[in-house]
């Protein structure tokens, strides 16, 4: 029987690991460290497992009792707007975070952390290899995340190499779905919820910019297979993610679709916004046999509006477009997505 820790668990992606962890008959106990900062309660409030405890601090000052036989690190917002507007609680999160975690890891323990994409900075090369050593601004105005999961990356394959802690890091592309905030600030959410309040669509810069959006069941379930599921023996980096590249102009008018009248605004760029983003899934695909993103981006976005419109208590008010006429459009210009490139989030 095994104990786990979970940091960042109420989290967006944290939450539907939890779930996942939870469904193991070799669970003993799932614990979830999470300070609120970018996570919600809710949740998992419809989680009823005893095995389950959540423990509401700072990871990196948390007492914990004991240690743990796995950990899963997740503890660090994922949003520009959100980790932009505090990069040392940034830096300390995911840092310090792995720092404290690696104390409490039992011997022959495993490690696993949420690396990212970001890693890559502005990349040079698409898509992108694990290999590719990327293009970082280490005094820019991301360099916090950037740079905190760079960190910890070096940190994680020092203790495999020095100390021979079984670790495994994943680089995540972007991922959407329910339990995205309202205000989590990425382009899919933000078209959605500002299309549900009546509101413009926000674009920052001119929209050429691109990014491989994974739906979040899809992520979740190569995130299970990787960390337990399929018994790999790989410590990384993998990416995951969805290698289709969508501009964020071709997504604003997508969710344009379903809220007819609703104008698209273009605001100035944000820094340092990379121009694309598009993962190489050869070592995902030898890893995880048969994986891949099962969920078309215009199916994840469907389900994501009927997740945003309870969210927000809509659900009484007029539905919006079951089916767009952008979604005919997307379908049949799925190949002019696959090479659509640009500047941007
Ligand atoms: N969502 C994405 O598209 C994406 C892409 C690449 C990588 N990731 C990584 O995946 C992980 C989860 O991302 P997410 O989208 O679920 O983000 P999220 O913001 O929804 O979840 C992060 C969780 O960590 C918690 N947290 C932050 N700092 C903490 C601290 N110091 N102590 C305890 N808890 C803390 C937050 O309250 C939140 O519940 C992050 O590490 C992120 O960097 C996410």
């Amino acid at each position: 029987m095994v104990r786990i820790l979970v940091a960042g668990g109420l989290g967006f992606i944290g939450s539907h690991l939890v779930e996942r962890l939870l469904r193991r008959d070799d669970l003993d106990e799932c614990l979830v460290v999470d300070n609120l900062w970018t996570g919600c309660p809710q949740n998992l409030d419809h989680v009823l497992d005893p095995r389950l405890r959540v423990l509401i601090a700072d990871v990196e000052q948390a007492s914990f009792d004991g240690r743990f036989d796995e950990i899963y690190h997740l503890a660090s917002p994922a949003s520009p707007p959100w980790y932009m507007a505090e990069p040392l609680r940034t830096i300390s999160a995911n840092v310090i975070g792995a720092m404290r975690l690696l104390e409490v890891l039992a011997p022959g323990g495993q490690f696993a952390f949420t690396s990212t994409s970001e890693v890559y900075g502005e990349p040079q090369v698409s898509p992108q290899p694990e290999s590719y050593r990327g293009s970082v601004d280490c005094t820019g105005p991301r360099a916090s995340y950037d740079e905190s999961k760079r960190c910890v990356e070096a940190m994680l394959f020092e203790a495999r190499r020095v100390l021979g802690v079984r670790v495994k890091v994943v680089r995540l592309f972007n991922v959407f779905g329910p339990r995205t905030r309202v205000d989590d600030g990425r382009a899919v959410s933000n078209f959605i919820s500002q299309g549900l309040r009546g509101a413009p669509l926000t674009i920052f810069g001119d929209g050429a910019q691109t990014r491989s959006w994974g739906y979040i069941d899809d992520i979740a379930e190569a995130l299970e297979r990787y960390f337990w599921r399929d018994g790999v023996d790989f410590a990384g980096p993998l990416n995951i993610g969805n290698d289709r590249e969508i501009s964020v102009l071709e997504v604003a008018r997508y969710v344009q679709g379903f809220f007819p009248g609703t104008p698209i605004v273009h605001l100035a760029p944000a820094p340092q916004d990379p121009s694309n983003r598009r993962p190489d899934l050869t070592t995902a695909r030898r890893v995880l046999p048969g994986w891949r993103c099962a969920v078309p981006y215009e199916e994840g976005v469907v389900r994501t509006i009927a997740w945003f419109r309870a969210e927000m208590g809509l659900e009484d008010a007029a539905p919006a477009r079951a089916m767009p006429a952008a979604l005919s459009a997307g379908a049949a210009n799925a190949h002019r997505f696959a090479t659509s490139r640009g500047v941007g989030i």
